[in-house]
């Protein structure tokens, strides 16, 4: 009997909380068998922190970027898996670097911290946070711009049909590709925009989420800019965007997180977004969005993970 693929949670339910922790493999470290061994018991850690509290939900989706994968798990590698590369349009998508990310989810926050502090117990002598982000849900799901993030999200099937891979990559059906970046935000410009102006570069009304008519929606909306289609079929992606933030220090932003069964969908969104659709017609929220940061990951099936192969050359990560 041939064994069915379980995949990691992408399309689980949204949260209330969210750790978004991306490291680096320190290079002069055999760190793969640390992380291969973690991979194996992932199963095992979220059953044990999060039995303590099912209805809070735990969950952890991690991926890996292409030089991690390589040194790893080898070959065969995922089809689709490379480097973010960065965009430089009318705004500029940076690449920052990124071995693994870990997407911590969990209804309270409680579950997200403890869960990052073991997977760190068990992998932080042989890899470094480079970026750790705790999200938070703002009233009505909004983001700090204060509108409602998340509403043509697709869910149940529709979300992972948007998100897992299937025939198209056969050693790796049940995977999924993430890309995250992490925006910081202008407010005070942003908070000086009048309303009608805001909904315009959403493409949404602020107070009610209704979508503007397509007379009253320009080219440039984000919503627009991010509908993208193949054949005359819509092209989905599953996204799971956090505020977060410091108030001290005045930093407010969204850490965007965008799941699909093929990166190229949301390089196509990005695309758009930043040189423009078309160049030049690009989207007003990067005028008030600062991307600091930008990384693409494959996340391997679950199935994948428990039995994580290590590569014949296991050489420094
Ligand atoms: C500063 C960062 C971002 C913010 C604050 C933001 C906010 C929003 C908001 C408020 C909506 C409308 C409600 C909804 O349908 O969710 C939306 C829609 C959407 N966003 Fe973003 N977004 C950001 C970045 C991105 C990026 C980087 C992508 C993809 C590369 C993206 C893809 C989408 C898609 C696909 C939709 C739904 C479009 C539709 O079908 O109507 N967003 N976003």
């Amino acid at each position: 009997m041939v064994p069915s693929i379980v995949t990691q949670p992408v399309a689980a339910r949204l949260t209330h909380a969210a750790i978004f922790l991306v490291v680096t493999l320190k290079p002069d470290t055999r760190g793969g068998d640390a992380v291969r061994a973690l991979c194996g018991d992932m199963a095992s850690l979220l059953r044990a922190i999060g039995f303590r509290n099912p209805d809070r939900r735990l969950s952890c989706v991690m991926g890996f970027g292409s030089d991690a994968w390589d040194a790893l798990f080898g070959t065969p590698r995922p089809a689709e898996l490379h480097p973010f590369r960065e965009i430089k349009g009318v705004h500029h998508a940076v690449s920052t670097p990124g071995d693994i990310l870990f997407h911590i989810r969990a209804t309270h926050m409680d579950l997200c911290f403890e869960l990052a502090t073991q997977i760190m117990c068990r992998i932080g002598d042989v890899a470094t946070a480079v970026d750790e982000v705790h999200g938070f849900k703002y009233f009505d799901e909004r983001d700090l711009l204060g509108f409602v993030d998340g509403t043509e999200n697709p869910v149940d099937q529709g979300a992972m049909d948007a998100t897992i891979i299937g025939d198209e990559d056969p050693a790796f059906t049940g995977g999924s590709y993430v890309i995250v970046q992490k925006y910081l935000h202008d407010l005070t410009a942003w908070n000086a925009v009048p309303v009608e102006q805001q909904e315009k570069i959403i493409g949404r009304r602020k107070l009610s989420d209704i979508e503007l008519d397509d007379e009253a929606k320009p080219a440039y909306a984000h919503n627009a800019l991010t509908s993208i289609e193949e054949n005359g079929e819509p092209l989905e992606i599953v996204r799971d965007n956090m505020p977060f933030g410091e108030v001290g220090k005045g930093e407010f932003g969204t850490y965007f997180i965008g799941y699909a069964r093929s990166p190229a969908r949301i390089e196509q969104m990005l695309n758009n977004m930043f040189v423009g659709r078309p160049p030049g017609n690009y989207d007003r929220l990067l005028d008030f969005s600062k991307a600091v940061t930008g990384s693409l990951f494959f996340v391997p099936s679950a199935t994948f993970l428990e039995n994580a192969p290590a590569p014949v050359h296991d050489g420094p990560a």
